[in-house]
């Protein structure tokens, strides 16, 4: 977290910033004439009391960003302060990867599904302010594990994920790009599913299945799941991005769910991820970094967000750089 970002986040200027993080003697760092610190300080600086919560990237296309938006909304969440747990329920184990974990030597969700490990002994610290369940490819068993132990969906995984938001600000799981067991109960353990989708036609099939899912969970286990929606990989000047962004605003169920900040198109996410680092590693401004970050605002609800609940009306949106621009419709 920069000395300006904090700046602008709490409205005071780099001078007051730099002084409270004198007076009160807080940790912080100096490069290419940048001030900057991590968790443990901006915890004790911004001190932003956060309403834990759980939520699921999910959508049943692969590469449409969930692992990447996890992970840099869970790195950005922890440099706002947020204790953060990350759980990665994708057999791939990309999330695990970004973190740089090899999770062949520890414990992960199957290991507590099918032999009864305690949950919280696959929980390892992976960066200051966050941790993570790892994930391996056996867990391509979870669903397999699910039918045959007979376990409830609807509470299998929602009571320990729940019961772990007395330790966590912030707890967030990365799907595979698939349905069934394991993903719906992931689902169920959701106050917030998130779908990200960029402009494809796969994707927006790939929405429609999910959001279908989500429906019949919500009629046949009678929750509420909160279901949103994110615009990745966004090119404002391509007609594709333009056709979905129009499928999506003039969709009935998809209107008053889609978030009003798009994630644009950058080299800077695979760039980061293939030399093991967050985008948010490097002190220079980028588009990838501004867009994570009002993402990240967003759904920690903190300033210059919106409030995480309540439907956002996209066409009454202003036009700039990074929202929902008013004139696509
Ligand atoms: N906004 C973006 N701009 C450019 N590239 C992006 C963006 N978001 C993600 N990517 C890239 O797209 C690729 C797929 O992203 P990611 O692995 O996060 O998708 P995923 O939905 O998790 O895929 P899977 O379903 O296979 O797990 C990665 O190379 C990632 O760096
Ligand atoms: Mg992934």
């Amino acid at each position: 977290m920069t000395v300006l970002d904090a700046a602008v986040c709490l409205k005071k200027n780099k001078g007051w910033i730099l002084s409270t993080l004198e007076e009160r003697q807080l940790p912080f760092m100096k490069a290419n004439q940048q001030i900057y610190f991590s968790h443990d300080t901006a915890k004790a600086l911004f001190q932003f009391s956060f309403k834990p919560q759980l939520i699921v990237f999910q959508i049943v296309k692969g590469g449409t960003g969930k692992t990447s938006l996890v992970y840099e909304f869970a790195v950005r969440s922890s440099l706002y302060g947020a204790k953060v747990l990350c759980i990665d329920m994708d057999q791939q184990g990309n999330l695990t990867h970004a973190f740089q974990q090899d999770a062949e030597v520890v414990p992960v969700m199957i290991d507590v599904l099918a032999d009864n490990h305690p949950l919280e002994q696959a929980i390892i610290p992976v960066m200051p302010g966050i941790d993570l369940v790892p994930s391996r490819f056996e867990n391509s068993l979870l669903d397999e594990v699910l039918r045959q132990k007979k376990l409830p969906l609807g509470s299998v995984y929602r009571a320990p994920w729940q019961a772990l938001k007395g330790q966590y600000d912030l707890i967030v799981v990365d799907c595979p790009p698939s349905l069934g067991q394991s993903v719906a109960a992931s689902a169920l353990a959701a106050d917030c599913l998130l779908a990200p989708v960029t402009p494809e036609k796969f994707a927006l099939s790939g929405l429609d299945i999910v959001y279908q899912s989500v429906e019949e969970l919500q009629s046949c286990f009678g929750v509420s799941i909160d279901f949103r929606i994110v615009l990745n990989k966004f090119e404002a000047r391509t007609t594709l991005s333009q056709n979905a962004l129009r499928y999506l605003l003039n969709h009935p169920d998809y209107e008053s769910k889609l978030l009003k900040h798009y994630i644009r198109l950058s080299q800077e996410f695979p760039k980061g991820i293939a030399n093991g680092n967050s985008i948010f590693e490097s002190l220079k401004p980028t588009s990838a970094k501004e867009d994570l970050d009002k993402l990240t605002q967003v759904l920690l609800g903190i300033s210059g967000g919106t409030s995480q609940s309540g439907s956002l009306d996209a066409r009454r949106l202003t036009k700039s750089s990074a929202k929902i621009p008013s004139h696509s419709l």
